[in-house]
Parts: C-alpha cells; sequence; structure tokens
C-alpha cells in the first residue's frame, strides 16, 4: 500500500510580530498533525489568512486578498481566517465570504486539526472563546526566521486606550511562566539562535505570579549562548527602575527601546487613556537614556486622534523633535467598531486632508531627524548580526545592536553571523557597511 500524500497547509501572516509568532505556532501544530508547510497557496490543501484588524486598511487588504485566494482553491481546499479579525467579526466573516469555512481567533489554535477536519466534512465553525489558560506551551513552533527567534511572553492587554481594539481581540492580559519563557530561549539557542525578541501587548508589564520583567530579562538574557535580547511593545507606565537596572546590567539587552508614544499633547493622551502626560513620557525617556548609554529610541505616532487641535499636533513635533527618535511608525487614526474613541462627538473628529497632512508633516520631522543623527554616525564601528539577503542588489541586511539596519556585501556575510562593520554611507535612514574584520559567531554553550 502507498501511503496517503502528507497534507500541506500554507499560512499568509498579516499585521504584528505577535501574529507572526501565532503562525509559527500554528504551522508547529499542523506538522504534528501530519501537514507540510506550503510556500504557496496554489495547490495547499489548507490556506490560513492570519489577520490584523488594527486599523481599517488592515482589513480592507485581507478582505481583498480573500477574495484573490479563490483562485487556489481546489474542490477540497479549506479556507480559514485567524487572527484578530476572525475574532473581531466571527460570523459574520463566514457570512460575507462563502468560500471561508474556519473563522478562528487568537486563543482557539490549540483545535486547529480537529476544526480542519470539520470543515473537511463539510463544517462551517467560528472558534472565538477567550482561554486565559492558553500559551500554546507544547507547542513547538516552526519558526521562519533563523535569525532570531520571537517569543511570546504576554497575551493580550488590560490597557484600554480608547482608539485601540486589541483588548476586543486578543482578551484580557496573561503572562507565560518564566520557567517556560527560559526553556524555549535555551530551545532556540540549541538550534543555533543567537537573538531572541520577547512579545507581548505590554511586554514590560509582564507578571507571571512570581516574577516580574526585570526578572525575566535577568533569567532570560542571561541563557548562555543568547547574545541579543529584545523585547516589543513596552508601555511608558511600565518602566519601573528596577527593569531599567536589569536592561542596564544584563549585557545581551540591545540597546534599543521601540517606545510607542502616540502623541506629545497630554489632553490627547488623556482622552486617549494613554495614562501618561507628555512630561511623564519625557521623564521615562530620560531615565531609560540616563541608565543605557547610546540607546536608539523608536516609537508610534497616531495623528488625527478626535479633537486634535494644530496645536495638539504641534506638541507631537516638538516631542518627536525633543526625544530624537530613530524612527517612527505613523498612523492615521482609524475609527474601530466598538471602541470608545467611536462614541466621541462627531464635531471632534479630524477631516481626512487635515490628518493626511499632519501624516506629511510628521514624516518629514521624523526623517529629517534620523536622518542628521545618522549622518553623525558615519565612519563608526558597530557590530552586527547578518539576517537575510537583502531585497535588492548583491548585499546582505544585517542589524546593529541599536537596530539600524546595515547593507553589508554579500560575498562576507552569512546570515545568523556577527561582524564589525565601519558605518560608510547612510541614505538617511539605513545604512551601508565595510567589514572591519570578521568574527565567528561566539560558541553556542557555556
Ligand atoms: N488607528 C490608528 N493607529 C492605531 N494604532 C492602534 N490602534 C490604532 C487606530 N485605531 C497604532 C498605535 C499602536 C500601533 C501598533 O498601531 O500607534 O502603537
Ligand atoms: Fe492597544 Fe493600548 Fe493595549 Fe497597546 S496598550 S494594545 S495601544 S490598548
Amino acid at each position: 500500500m502507498t501511503p496517503e500524500p502528507r497534507r500541506t497547509a500554507y499560512i499568509e501572516t498579516y499585521g504584528c510580530q505577535m501574529n507572526v509568532s501565532d503562525s509559527e505556532l500554528m504551522l508547529g501544530t499542523l506538522a504534528a498533525a501530519g501537514y507540510d508547510a506550503a510556500e504557496r497557496p496554489d495547490g495547499a490543501d489548507v490556506i490560513l489568512v492570519n489577520t490584523c484588524a488594527i486599523r481599517e486598511h488592515a482589513e480592507q487588504r485581507v478582505i481583498g486578498r480573500l477574495g484573490e485566494l479563490k483562485r487556489y482553491m481546489g474542490r477540497d481546499t479549506i479556507v480559514g481566517v485567524t487572527g484578530c479579525m476572525a475574532q473581531r467579526l466571527g460570523p459574520r466573516l463566514l457570512e460575507s465570504a462563502r468560500h471561508v469555512s474556519l473563522v478562528i481567533g487568537p486563543d482557539g489554535y490549540r483545535a486547529l486539526p480537529e476544526l480542519i477536519d470539520g470543515a473537511r466534512r463539510g463544517q462551517r465553525v467560528t472558534a472565538t472563546e477567550f482561554d486565559l489558560e492558553e500559551h500554546y506551551e507544547d507547542f513547538t513552533p516552526r519558526r521562519f526566521d533563523r535569525v532570531k527567534a520571537w517569543i511570546p511572553v504576554q497575551r493580550g492587554c488590560d490597557y484600554r486606550c480608547t482608539y485601540c481594539i486589541v483588548p476586543t481581540t486578543r482578551g484580557p492580559e496573561r503572562s507565560r511562566r518564566l520557567a517556560d519563557v527560559v526553556r524555549e530561549t535555551e530551545a532556540i539557542v540549541s538550534e543555533g539562535m543567537t537573538e531572541a525578541v520577547l512579545l507581548g501587548q505590554t511586554v514590560n508589564s509582564y507578571h507571571d505570579g512570581a516574577h516580574d520583567f526585570a526578572d525575566l530579562l535577568r533569567a532570560v538574557g542571561t541563557v548562555p549562548g543568547l547574545r541579543r535580547l529584545r523585547f516589543t511593545s513596552p508601555h511608558p507606565n511600565d518602566f519601573p527602575d528596577r527593569v531599567i537596572r536589569a536592561m542596564a546590567e544584563v549585557p545581551s539587552v540591545c540597546e534599543h527601546v521601540h517606545l510607542p508614544m502616540q502623541s506629545g499633547s497630554t489632553a490627547v493622551l488623556r482622552r486617549m487613556l494613554r495614562r501618561y502626560t507628555r512630561e511623564g513620557f519625557l521623564d521615562c525617556v530620560a531615565r531609560l537614556r540616563a541608565a543605557i548609554p547610546g540607546l536608539a529610541l523608536t516609537t508610534d505616532v497616531i495623528v488625527g486622534f478626535p479633537g486634535e487641535t494644530e496645536a495638539d499636533f504641534a506638541d507631537t513635533l516638538s516631542a518627536v523633535e525633543a526625544e530624537g527618535f530613530d524612527d517612527a511608525f505613523r498612523f492615521k487614526f482609524s475609527a474601530r467598531e466598538g471602541t470608545p474613541a467611536t462614541r466621541m462627538p462627531a464635531s471632534e473628529s479630524v477631516p481626512d486632508e487635515v490628518a493626511g497632512d499632519r501624516l506629511e508633516r510628521l514624516i518629514a520631522t521624523v526623517r529629517s531627524g534620523a536622518r542628521g543623527r545618522n549622518m553623525a554616525l558615519l565612519g563608526a564601528r558597530r557590530e552586527v548580526l547578518v539576517e537575510r539577503e537583502a531585497r535588492r542588489g548583491e548585499a546582505m541586511m544585517a542589524r546593529t545592536r541599536d537596530f539600524k539596519t546595515v547593507l553589508v556585501p554579500a560575498k562576507t556575510a552569512r546570515p545568523g553571523e556577527y561582524l564589525l562593520v565601519e558605518l560608510t554611507g547612510t541614505t538617511g535612514s539605513t545604512f551601508t557597511g565595510a567589514p572591519v574584520r570578521e568574527r565567528a559567531a561566539l560558541p553556542l554553550a557555556g
């Protein structure tokens, strides 16, 4: 008897790193259930779209893509939607997309193989219960990235920022046990990876009942063989001195923090329910900078939040200038169904052209600040970790500890390798680098 060919599953991922990590977990559990990962949707037995709901635009892209995917479907292909949009829309998605037979929220991936089997028998299923115990502890993720590992340490969010859909789509905050995070870190090091990125919606509010984020950084950061530890994204209110001290004292913790500011206006921050003022944010940055020399800072900013005046926006621009961010992700406010921001008076909504204009001015301010700082780095030497082939040209993409992108000649670099480079050129945002002398990766253990 010839064995049945193994089934194949294709996952397309939208949104944040938490979604990438969830896709890795899903592929892991599917592999254990007998599926091979497919690189492309055509011919796959199962097509999953792991979605993001953070802004309207993200959802529109997924809706468009779901339509396109129809053309890759054979007679028995199962199409499923997972992630935040699945959680948000639930059965409504099954109604609007008839070719979709599975809608599974972020806490429902344990049952994935059985739900797929059910779909094969003709069921159309929504699985959107929250499960506050679920950390997929026994799953073995199938990682996309061979150089750095995404390690979820916390799921959900207990803040209630008034613009944000995440507390609705990912449920209440809960932390993994420290010992489990350490075990996963040891596993990725034994597989040859030397960088870990701890993930959580407000990652520094981590608490497993016995240990806080400072304990976590110290425990994970000293796993033998781990050379770089990052985390994303922290909340400015969860940086007590204990945590900052751990960041400063653990050598593997990289000198970069992505610290979402959202606005530089206290009035807007209050309406966003961010729970800090402009001064509170500036103070947090000052404490981080004082403790960690050479710290790079990146941020998220929303423009056009309801009620944002020109004076509020000027406060955002001046905060961006004062903080010296190395980069900023900039977003136009997007009203998300059911969030408190949608209940603010219509008279307060900022016209789209005004928001668009503010976005452009913000981009110009961020770019010119970053360009000046990056030009000043030319000639400096940095250790880089080579990640992958660059999108264009004969170069490899590498990163410094402070999260600068450096293109190095392909001849001298392999993924996973550390090199010492001199920064020889910059576009204003990314660098080119020339290897000064090659350094082999440190031995992994000991
Ligand atoms: N509109 C625009 N941007 C948003 N973000 C979150 N919700 C919204 C929204 N409704 C941004 C925030 C957050 C980042 C991940 O996405 O800046 O930090
Ligand atoms: Fe959303 Fe605020 Fe939670 Fe971040 S902290 S996920 S912006 S509610």
